[in-house]
């Protein structure tokens, strides 16, 4: 099948890491049949520098009749995160319905977790995280800016169909996996919006009555991620305890570097966007040595969703065969002294 793809390189390492995977991409679909035909937006901060806004206003009719869309990553030290991330990211995933956001921990073998005595494939868990609302919703404001009692309220909101969405996607999953689920929530101090994400849960829960549900506070679950992450399996979480939590799924398998991300439309209305889980690192970026597994293992999850499981499967093999190869070119965040281009080159290599 031919395929359209929007990639959006965005910031930082965002550029380094999709440039470098995307002739990596491009090779593994043309071995599966895959035909990608790529368009370059040059959104992110060094326009917004230049006109005054990270993307054009017309930004979500342009992307929209693509058939999916792969992000590097926004953010500039130079320019306040709140300002780069409403102008580009938190704009697609709201406006295209990528209600529901995948993404797996894994261990994999010949990675080395900080925490002692896990090896291959003992740390193997997906969150879901909901993704356009909750704790993200664009609903607050500022007054009497500047006096004594100048106030601040965001509201966090929580609908029926959006908790609804992300939770049933993990249900699916865990049955799925014949699995467990972890239901992330902190409903013993927010008594209206996680005490009606509880109910939801169980709603769905009475469709699933063959996966086992285990509730956590998320104070309880940031601790348990590290005290015993390998017993993990599905968890789902609102948009914010998701976030938290996929960076400490992200390093406690490995690094940052490898943690990909996909952004689902789960109606198929719009395109859903594949990302890595890291932001644009700029403590390392323009140096070269940005890991780009994590976007090789986005576009995995890209090519999953499009139904090219022959291409996804292969990509993720290569990557899991270079991880577990001694002798591989490995990033500094593994340990290794490799460039960006290096660890793509080679995972080419495995095809
Ligand atoms: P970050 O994920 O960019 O970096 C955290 C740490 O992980 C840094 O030490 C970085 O060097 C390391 N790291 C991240 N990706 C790596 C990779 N591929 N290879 C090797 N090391 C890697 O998080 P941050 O520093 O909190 O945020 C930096 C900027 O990115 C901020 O502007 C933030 O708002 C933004 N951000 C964007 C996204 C996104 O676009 N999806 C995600 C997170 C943060
Ligand atoms: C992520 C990022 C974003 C998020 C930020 C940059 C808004 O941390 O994708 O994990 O919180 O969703
Ligand atoms: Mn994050």
């Amino acid at each position: 099948m031919a395929y359209e793809i929007a990639t959006i390189p965005g910031d930082g390492i965002g550029p380094t890491v999709v440039d470098a995977a995307r002739p990596v991409l491009e090779r593994f679909g043309a071995d599966a049949g895959v035909d990608v035909t790529w368009t370059e937006f040059d959104w992110g901060s060094d326009r917004y520098r230049a006109e005054g806004a990270m993307m054009p206003d017309d930004g979500l009719e342009t992307l929209e009749p693509f058939d999916a869309i792969l992000l590097g990553a926004v953010g500039d030290p130079e320019i306040p995160d709140h300002v780069t991330l409403n102008g580009l990211m938190l704009p697609i995933r709201k406006g295209f319905d990528q209600q529901v956001c995948k993404r797996p921990s894994t261990l994999y073998d010949g990675v080395e977790s900080p925490l002692r005595g896990y090896e291959d494939g003992d740390i193997d868990l997906v969150v879901f995280r909901e993704n356009t609302e909750g704790e993200y919703a664009d609903i607050g404001g500022r007054e009497h800016r500047g006096h004594p009692h100048e106030v601040a309220v965001q509201s966090a909101v929580y609908t029926r169909r959006g908790t609804e969405a992300v939770v049933r996607a993990a249900f699916e999953a865990a049955a799925d996996r014949a699995g467990h689920l972890t239901n992330v929530t902190k409903s013993n101090a927010q008594a209206h919006g996680m005490v009606f994400w509880d109910e939801v849960v169980a709603d769905v829960a009475a469709e699933f009555p063959e996966v086992e549900v285990e509730r956590l506070l998320v104070d309880a679950a940031a601790m348990d991620l590290v005290r015993r992450p390998d017993e993990f399996d599905v968890l789902v979480a609102s948009n914010l305890f998701g976030d938290i939590l996929t960076d400490v799924g992200a390093i406690v398998s490995g690094s940052m570097g490898l943690a990909p991300s996909a952004n689902l439309n789960v109606d198929g209305d719009y395109p859903s966007m594949f990302e890595p889980v890291h932001g644009s690192a700029p403590d390392i970026a323009g140096e070269g040595v940005a890991n780009p597994l994590a976007t090789l293992l986005s576009g995995a999850m890209l090519f999953d969703h499009l139904g090219e499981s022959d291409a996804a499967d292969a990509l993720e093999g290569a990557v899991a065969d270079q991880l577990a190869d001694p002798d591989a070119p490995r990033t500094p965040d593994l340990g290794g002294s490799a460039g960006t281009e290096e660890v793509a080159e080679d995972v080419l290599a495995r095809r």
